[in-house]
């Protein structure tokens, strides 16, 4: 996000947008879909040297692409990487967070037969809202499109519609105009 014009673009940008206006150097963060590392990648960067990242994948071929961008950019020692599901993370992180990201579906470039499926992404996002720090966000991309992203943006909506709005503040974004299956982006401020 170098523009200097502030443009809409897309649920991950909105995504982005939200995770580095709320994370403050030397925050402690959770990246429960690693993929990648794209976003752990970000987060690495958001929290500074004195910050640290918690990510979650259950491939290892993403974990150790993960790794391998965080060491090309000298970022690894700012974060913990597990090979294990985020359904998982509570047993993994000692800490409140300031902000947890889901970017849903599959590994790009990988099998789109592993894929996050609701069951274990219901459990993911209860135990994220419970490590939140008051004024912390969880923000999640889903994808649907496909059999399962179509459930879980489905059963997500319904989850964060039943949440106080007395302890959390739920944004759902999604583009109107947006052809079928664009992502959409929930976002879940933590307020007490
Ligand atoms: C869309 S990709 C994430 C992309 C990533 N954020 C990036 O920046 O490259 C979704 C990832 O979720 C992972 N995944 C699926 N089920 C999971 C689970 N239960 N726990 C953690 N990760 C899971 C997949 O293996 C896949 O790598």
């Amino acid at each position: 996000m170098t523009d200097m014009q502030y443009e809409l673009k897309s649920a991950r940008f909105l995504a982005e947008d939200v995770l580095r206006r709320v994370i403050r150097p030397g925050d402690a963060v959770i990246d429960a879909t690693m993929g990648n590392g794209h976003d752990t990648l970000m987060l690495c960067e958001a929290v500074g040297p004195a910050g640290h990242v918690y990510a979650f994948d259950i491939q290892p071929q993403a974990v150790a692409a993960a790794k391998a961008r965080l060491e090309e950019n000298g970022m690894l020692d700012r974060a913990s990487l597990f090979c294990t599901g985020h359904q998982e993370m509570d047993a993994y992180v000692p800490v409140q967070v300031r902000a947890v990201v889901f970017n849903l579906g599959w590994l790009p470039g990988g099998d789109h037969t592993v894929t996050t499926r609701w069951e274990t992404t219901r459990q993911a996002v209860e135990k994220a809202l419970s490590l939140l720090l008051p004024m912390g966000v969880l923000v999640i991309c889903a994808y649907p499109g496909h059999a399962e992203g179509d459930r879980e943006r489905a059963e997500l909506g319904a989850l964060l519609s039943g949440l106080s709005n007395r302890k959390y503040n739920v944004l759902h974004q999604h583009f109107l105009n947006a052809s079928p299956g664009a992502p959409e982006c929930f976002v879940i401020q933590k307020l007490n």
